[in-house]
């Protein structure tokens, strides 16, 4: 038996945010950043909850780690809230996700049971899709762990397309390519199904359609609710199909040499597509849907490989690791760590094509120097 599950319930469009007021709660803990407090999107939140006791914790940083996880946590048991609110990017909703299952965990062993409290997710980046998923990535040390429990889906998820109006281009350029990773990758993945791939496929002609429009001009309301719109569809896909190797090289180079998740998953797309040969043939499919040359499948698959080479030029993304100023003998020096983590890596056993140790150290050289 499989599962393609339909939760949470999604709150959409203008003024989607004002739903909040429908909580009664009288205890409120917000785990986010603190450029949302900077930018008053904290507050934005706050002033539609009149009469509830709030606690901001706002310790959360990019690639969130298991020190703050555990903050989050103390924060939790002292504060005992009745209700969960995570805002900002997939650091926070992925650190709130990390609170809340290893709460419960400590609950249920201390107590036996566990007093599970409604979890509402607002993202303020396009995105990661992390309010629809029951994914949480956690940054211990070196490493970045995929954690998967459905104990970390979150009850509400509100897209407020108000929250996307002050992201710089870097992070729009950067999210925007994650969106079109995952849900290229559902669409390869060995667990695709009907569900997930319609969604990937709306998602990527999303993508195609409005990335540019909404880098060029975040103001612009139209490009930016649909890219919303297409990170949430492709978090959905995902988490009901699964990833594959792009991400869990991006996972394990995010972690060990500070990358952004968003631009490492765009610099990897092109040499994945090219390797993954069992998956050629629905890559062919997408650029037929985006009425890209496709006259057969592998001009199909080498146009895909060229849309993404021109997004990623024209929201300047580079095209490898080299020209991201990254020296050759820390990465060569990292490479076991590299293969160790690929290994591990949660989504590395959704992907369609399987390497050996000596295929990845040469993907991961081309991908180095940008040789395709
Ligand atoms: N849970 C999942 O399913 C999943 C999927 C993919 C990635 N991830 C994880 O999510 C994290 C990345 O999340 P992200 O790409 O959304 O970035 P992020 O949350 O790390 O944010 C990036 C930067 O943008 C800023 N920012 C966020 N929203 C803003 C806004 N509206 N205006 C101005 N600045 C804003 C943040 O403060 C931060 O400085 C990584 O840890 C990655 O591994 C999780
Ligand atoms: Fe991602």
């Amino acid at each position: 038996m499989k599962d393609f599950k339909l939760k949470p319930e999604i709150k959409y469009g203008s003024q989607s945010l004002g739903w909040i007021k429908n909580l009664k709660s009288k205890k409120i803990l917000i785990v986010t950043d603190k450029t949302m407090v900077k930018l008053g999107l904290v507050d934005k939140v706050i002033s539609n909850l009149n009469g509830s006791e709030i606690k901001v914790f706002d310790k959360v940083q990019p690639n969130p780690t298991i020190e703050v996880i555990e903050d989050g946590i103390k924060e939790y048991f002292m504060f005992s809230p009745e209700v969960i609110i995570a805002l900002g990017g997939g650091s926070p909703i992925d650190a709130c996700k990390g609170i809340i299952y290893f709460s419960y965990k400590i609950q249920k062993e201390h107590n036996g049971c566990i007093k599970r409290i409604p979890f509402i997710a607002i993202p303020t980046t396009s995105g990661t899709g992390s309010e629809v998923t029951s994914y949480s990535v956690i940054t211990n040390k070196n490493s970045k762990i995929a954690l998967s429990d459905d104990e970390m889906l979150p009850t509400i998820a509100i897209l407020d397309p108000e929250f996307m109006k002050t992201l710089p281009k870097v992070v729009i350029a950067d999210t925007g390519m994650d969106v079109l990773t995952h849900a290229i990758e559902a669409y390869v993945s060995t667990s695709r199904n009907s569900f997930t791939n319609a969604l990937s496929l709306e998602a990527i002609k999303i993508v195609y359609k409005n990335l540019l429009k909404h880098y060029e001009n975040a103001e612009l309301i139209k490009p930016r609710e649909e890219i919303q719109h297409a990170s949430c569809m492709a978090g959905l896909a995902f988490n009901n199909s699964s990833l594959g190797i792009n991400h869990s090289i991006a996972h394990t180079l995010g972690s060990n040499l500070h990358l952004s998740h968003g631009r490492s998953n765009a610099i990897i797309m092109p040499y994945i597509i090219e390797n993954n040969k069992n998956a050629y043939e629905h890559y062919f499919e997408i650029s037929k849907m985006l009425g890209l040359p496709s006259e057969n499948i592998v001009e199909g698959k080498n146009s895909l490989i060229a849309l993404i080479t021109i997004l990623k030029e024209k929201m300047e993304i580079p095209n490898s690791l080299k020209d991201l100023g990254i020296e050759f003998e820390e990465y060569k020096k990292l490479m076991p760590q590299f293969l160790n983590d690929i290994e591990k890596d949660i989504c590395t056993t959704g992907n369609p094509n399987q390497f050996t140790s000596e295929e990845y150290i040469e993907l991961l050289t081309k991908l180095y120097y940008g040789l395709m």
